[in-house]
């Protein structure tokens, strides 16, 4: 057994957590923060650019100690090591895991069945520099030797959400590439983006690991007959191209091999935006931020495997997950960045979490007899405050949420920035404080009655936990960097739920139905 096989239920660890929380389930985070003046530093981890401040959280010394302890004796260390030696521990589709192997800077050889792949690595990278040089810069043209000015990729899930969300994030660092994104196969989708685009200017990036996705291909045959109304077959080499793992379905498409940029299956789809997935990203913004983006990702991992569970970031934010999902029996988690560049990270972080950790089957095989996969959620802050953050703040339900902000904005819009910042602050404040009725009477107090009649609708519990995640500035390498963490996050929990994070036969039987559908 590559990954160890242990029902954390059944240790020690997990009960020793259960008979915690039962003393300290309804103990207030204010009265923990009295109790102890260092709180904020206890709970406080940096890692470079890094800072997460986990001391809203319903925890104490113990508790933490206790989720650390879970996480070793869950078998998390030899995990770490297996995933990224390149073992095969995606058991049920016979597979290693190596999306770390695509932005692994170091010298070190990485082997699947006896070959090194960073080879392979490195020249797709260098493939992606030359072509993103050249279609940037002007060297490589359309069918009419035109320059490209529009570039579309086609792709669905993992082949689309990691590349739209990265370059909707790096905006700033865009060059004059504008780059679209198809992906459902509803045909109003595809008009709708191709309408005012020129057949001569644009370039398509077909992305689909198998080349056998329904939507995909849909797609990319509507969107070349629509080229081929003005174009020639031949001229179908100058502005389509393809990343794919299946050479022979994507040249019987009529691309180029030239044209084509290649993918393992040792990459899941979810896990993809590192390789040549991330075409867009580079052409978007450049094959030297596209390098930063995978060298902050590198950065991550070195510090998810080197360091000690109890400083590992992604590691804490994981436990302090299970924390809440197992014991606490909170359903759902609310991600909220503070950056409107980061509008699709909850969509894109969706299909990680949710994909990977959306199972019910352990590692024998059997139904668990505990929760895994939480549902995550979110929106950018502010507009959430003026959305959902109601609920988070006054509804039934525990919500814990990650916060993620910037220190420094990318203009110099220092009053947006200070304000934007300042309601970051005040909503983690204002979930861990709460109000009481007592604060709420008192302000009341001048009030005529009927408006005291109010105090119980405008108390807050409080007691609602909350990370800040602080990174200093948005760029490719923070980006980087964040994407790998709640990579890294995701895997662990898998590893401490026993489940096998790395396959989704659950999109499977929908597809099978709707192609009976299609035939009726
Ligand atoms: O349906 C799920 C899925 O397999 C995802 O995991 C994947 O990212 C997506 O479909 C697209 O697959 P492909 O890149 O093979 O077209």
């Amino acid at each position: 057994m590559i990954l160890k096989n242990i029902n954390p239920t059944s240790t020690k660890a997990w009960s020793a957590l259960q008979e915690h929380y039962n003393k300290i389930k309804e103990v207030k985070m204010q009265e923990m923060f009295k109790e102890n003046s260092n709180r904020k530093s206890d709970f406080t981890l940096k890692f470079e650019d890094f800072t997460l401040d986990f001391s809203k959280n319903r925890i104490d010394l113990k508790t933490f100690d206790l989720l650390i302890n879970l996480a070793k004796k869950t078998g998390l260390k030899e995990a770490i090591e297996a995933q990224f030696s390149g073992e095969k521990i995606n058991i049920t589709e016979n597979r290693a895991v190596l999306h770390t192997a695509l932005r692994d800077k170091s010298e070190t050889p990485i082997r699947v069945d006896g070959k090194n792949i960073k080879i392979e690595i490195k020249e797709t990278l260098e493939k992606i520099k030359d072509f993103s040089d050249g279609i940037i810069g002007g060297k490589l043209k359309g069918f009419t030797n035109k320059p490209f000015t529009d570039v579309v990729n086609i792709g669905i899930g993992g082949s689309d959400l990691g590349p739209k969300m990265a370059v909707e994030a790096l905006k700033f660092y865009q060059n004059n590439l504008r780059c679209h994104f198809i992906s459902n196969v509803d045909g109003d989708h595809v008009f709708e983006t191709i309408k005012g685009l020129n057949r001569e200017t644009t370039l398509f990036v077909i992305v689909s690991k198998t080349f056998t996705t329904q939507e995909t291909l849909t797609n990319a045959l509507t969107v070349k007959k629509w080229f081929l109304d003005q174009a020639t077959e031949a001229d179908i080499a100058h502005n389509f191209v393809a990343v794919s793992t299946n050479l022979k379905s994507v040249e019987e498409f009529g691309i180029s091999p030239n044209n084509i940029f290649p993918m393992w299956d040792w990459v899941g789809g979810r896990y993809s935006l590192w390789s040549a997935v991330g075409l867009t990203i580079s052409l978007s913004v450049g094959f030297n931020n596209f390098s930063a983006f995978l060298e902050g990702a590198f950065q991550m991992d070195t510090h998810f495997k080197s360091a000690s569970f109890n400083k590992n970031i992604p590691v804490v934010l994981a436990m302090l997950s299970i924390w809440y999902n197992n014991f606490f029996k909170s359903e759902t988690e609310v991600l909220l960045p503070y950056s409107q560049y980061l509008a699709l990270l909850p969509m894109y972080l969706q299909q990680t979490v949710m994909e990977s950790n959306g199972k019910s089957v352990d590692r024998n095989g059997h139904s668990v007899n505990y929760q895994t996969g939480n549902i995550v959620w979110g929106s950018t802050g502010t507009n959430a405050q003026h959305a959902f953050m109601q609920l988070v703040h006054q509804g039934t339900k525990l919500i814990p949420a990650d916060f993620i902000g910037f220190s420094e904005p990318l203009y110099a819009n220092a009053d947006h920035h200070s304000k934007l910042m300042a309601n970051f602050y005040g909503q983690t404040e204002a979930l861990c404080k709460g109000k009481s009725i007592d604060e709420v009477n008192n302000e009341l107090a001048q009030k005529s009655s009927e408006i005291k009649n109010l105090s119980p609708f405008k108390t807050f519990e409080g007691n609602k936990p909350s990370n800040a995640l602080l990174i200093q500035k948005l760029t490719p390498n923070a980006l980087g960097k964040l994407i790998a963490l709640y990579e890294h996050k995701t895997f662990v929990q898998g590893v401490v739920w026993n489940i096998y994070s790395y396959d989704q036969f659950g999109v499977e039987l929908g597809k099978e139905l709707a192609k009976n559908h299609l035939k009726k």
